[in-house]
């Protein structure tokens, strides 16, 4: 066993970790460092030995990924606990094995190029094991997920494990998220600068206002341009992220799950493993995200490379208004108009009729429904379309059947009920009864209605979530239950797709898209405020997963309106769906969004392979570009969201082209002027041949435009 520096890479990324006298520690990570010599690696070790200031300790500071109290870190401790009575408060880990892997899989000697490591590190005298699997994935990113076991005599409390990674000098920003409910997503920045950086979410879902993607970065970062360093929480529960810097010079940013005091006891023997963190170093936010797309598009959702049905979701359409005959017309209107999927929303089940009442009580409503929504099913699948039903499995009302059996499967500390949240609380996932029930009766409806597609929601924030058997919280485990629960639910129906919601855009993250197949970004399809939410979904979700739909000309949510081009367009560069009572729509419109349809069918499959380019021309065109792989066409959305103070607008950049090859370039949907006497620049009404090269560098004029107005502009190579 060499305790040698190793270097790990993949994907055009490097990390460079030395293990003496801490937790791995991460020396380096970006771009790939090219072939390292042990000689190098130890060299650049050395390098990077900070000198020993007066006035702190007398060696230098040596940070783990776990960083260490012991250690003479005065920041945020990687890992927080203690046994009764106090010790093991401030554990000091020491490597004891490492077991490297290569590209193929094969146990690697160190030294040679590996792409994943486990590190095994203890403090005997703390009794705790800490094993650190580290791994560099073909896109590029880190990921690292730690598991901790208690190998003292007495139980160990776990107050928590976060993973940090150095970041360099030159990173001056923070950039990340905010939020609330039909308003996901908003980024915000701030100066990087003494002190922390926090962002703590406890809300036992991953929030409308989670930090998302944390990212630090130079001081003239955007989406295409400036070093970028980003980290993500791939789970669903309580999070935490941050960004610190201590007063010794030292910059990390770190992240882990957030535990709740008591959450987990380790008796002697036992481990918690935590979530994975992810870490993406790129050139611009746009490279950063696409690092995470590729992740995303290679594993669970390969089966979309062709994007996604278009799905009609009856919400916003007739809410807890449900009758056959509505929606059997509404489904035929549908079909007629090239939809593919038809979703039946909340009012289904037994009793509901508004959101005060009924939920847990997963049976088809015997009043409203009786058997004829097995008939709509029948109908739906019959013109073509695939069915799909919203559930809200984790979810439970007082005013239900199963509240009133099983009042002992409702979360909460012991002696009162939590406030609620749209009348509603949490059913308690851990209890193997709860558990086997949802399992039984949601594949119970999903065989009798012949279900191939789930919106699964889950609509509260979870306030003193503790078991009602112990009094513990139980939001870990609440969490994983559910993943667990959508895992068997999915074994047991092969080819069943389920979206996340909740709330709208609460619950997006690595964790749950390891379980579902589409999320639903937010409750508000305002257009206008879509492409922003959509833009900054973006930092982590590829387009082809979020479902965006065209809601009815004047917005639920904000009262604004919108043309049918500026509602299609946006939901063009994600995963298109309706969201419209098309029975009041007349046929001109409805010819007019048939075409819509069929435009995002030809350009879907596409998309959903694209490079995905952002951008704010001249501070109020937001323009939102899919690239091809290879280049050899390029869509982008331009949608004007703000009035400028002068105008025409300058010339645009399109990113992202090959500046060694000739495009044509048109708009395949103008702007239409809303005054109609503007005069066009003469390449908006024929296309135009030009070189990449300026196209990327010099850019083009683009359409004068009102606010919420959009335009489509292709760029199909030519040679
Ligand atoms: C949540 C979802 C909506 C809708 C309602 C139904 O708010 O985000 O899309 O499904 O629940 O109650």
């Amino acid at each position: 066993m060499s305790s040698g520096p190793l270097h790990l890479h993949n994907g055009g990324t490097s990390v460079i970790l030395d293990f003496v006298g801490s937790s791995p520690r991460v020396e380096y990570w970006g771009t790939y460092a090219g072939e390292l010599s042990a000689g190098d690696l130890a060299s650049f070790v050395d390098s990077q030995v900070p000198a020993v200031p007066g006035g702190g300790i007398d060696e230098p500071l040596v940070v783990g990924i776990h960083p260490a109290h012991a250690a003479g870190w005065f920041g945020r401790p990687g890992v927080e606990g203690h046994r009764a009575g106090g010790n093991s408060w401030s554990p000091s880990f020491t490597h004891v094995s490492i077991k490297v892997d290569g590209p193929d899989g094969r146990h690697a000697k160190q030294g040679f190029v590996a792409e994943a490591a486990t590190i095994t590190s203890a403090d005997r005298s703390a009794g705790l094991t800490l094993v650190d699997c580290i791994e560099v994935t073909d896109e590029g990113l880190v990921r690292v997920q730690s598991s901790i076991t208690n190998t003292g005599p007495d139980p160990f409390e776990l107050a928590g494990i976060v993973t940090a990674f150095p970041v360099p000098e030159g990173a001056t920003q923070i950039i990340d998220f905010a939020g609330r409910w039909t308003k996901e997503r908003t980024e915000q920045r701030t100066a990087f600068s003494v002190g922390m950086h926090l962002r703590e979410g406890r809300r036992g879902r991953t929030g409308h206002d989670s930090a998302f993607v944390l990212c630090v970065g130079e001081e003239a970062c955007g989406y295409s341009e400036g070093e970028v360093w980003g980290l993500h929480v791939a789970h669903s529960g309580n999070n935490v992220a941050y960004a610190e810097r201590v007063a010794t010079g030292q910059k990390v940013v770190g992240a882990g799950e957030l535990l709740q005091s008591g959450e987990v006891t380790l008796e002697t023997g036992a481990t918690y493993t935590s979530p994975w963190v992810y870490f993406a170093h790129a050139q611009g936010l746009d490279a950063l995200a696409a690092q995470f797309h590729r992740y995303l598009r290679s594993h669970e959702h390969a089966a979309l490379t062709e994007g996604q049905l278009v799905t009609l979701n009856v919400w916003e359409a007739v809410y807890f208004e449900h009758d056959y005959a509505t929606l059997a017309r509404l489904a035929e209107i549908a079909a007629s108009i090239g939809v593919e999927r038809f979703v039946v929303d909340d009012g289904w089940f037994r009793g509901r009729r508004d959101d005060t009442s009924s939920l847990g009580d997963w049976y088809v409503d015997e009043e409203v429904w009786g058997d004829r929504l097995a008939e709509l099913s029948v109908h739906v699948r019959r013109l073509g379309m695939e069915f799909g039903l919203w559930f809200e499995p984790e979810m439970i009302s007082l005013n239900s059947d199963l509240a009133h059996e099983h009042p002992d499967w409702i979360l909460g500390v012991r002696g009162r009920r939590p406030i609620p949240e749209r009348h509603q609380y949490v059913l308690d996932l851990s209890n193997p009864r709860a558990y086997a029930w949802l399992v039984e009766r949601i594949g119970a409806v999903i065989s009798y209605l012949g279900v191939s597609y789930i919106k699964w929601d889950h609509n509260r924030d979870l306030i003193d979530a503790a078991s009602p058997a112990t009094g513990q919280a139980t939001i870990r485990n609440q969490t994983r239950a559910v993943y667990r629960l959508m895992d068997a639910i999915k074994a047991a129906h092969p080819g069943l797709l389920i979206e996340s919601c909740a709330s709208g855009g609460a619950r997006i993250d690595l964790g749950i898209l390891e379980h579902t197949d589409r999320v639903w970004a937010s409750d508000c399809i305002d257009p206008h405020e879509r492409v922003e939410i959509q833009m900054g979904t973006m930092q982590l979700c590829p387009p082809e997963l979020l479902g965006s739909h065209v809601g009815a000309p004047r917005s639920h949510t904000t009262g604004r309106t919108h043309d049918l081009s500026f509602r299609a367009t946006v939901a063009m560069f994600a995963s298109f769906g309706i969201e419209w009572n098309l029975l009041d729509v007349n046929s001109v419109e409805l010819a007019d969004l048939a075409a819509w349809v069929d435009r995002y069918k030809e350009y879907r499959g596409f998309i959903a392979r694209a490079r995905i380019h952002r951008a704010v021309h001249a501070g109020c065109l937001a323009v939102i570009g899919a690239v091809a792989p290879d280049k050899s066409q390029a869509l982008y959305g331009l949608f004007q969201m703000e009035r400028p103070a002068t105008w025409p607008l300058g010339a645009m950049r399109l990113p992202g082209l090959d500046t060694t090859a000739r495009y044509k370039v048109e708009l395949i949907d103008p702007i239409v002027s809303a005054r109609g006497r503007d005069v066009l620049s003469p390449w908006m009404s024929e296309p135009i041949e030009l070189p990449g090269a300026l196209l990327v560098n010099a850019g083009i004029r683009v359409p004068l435009g009102e606010v919420d107005q959009s335009a489509i502009l292709r760029a199909t190579r030519m040679s």
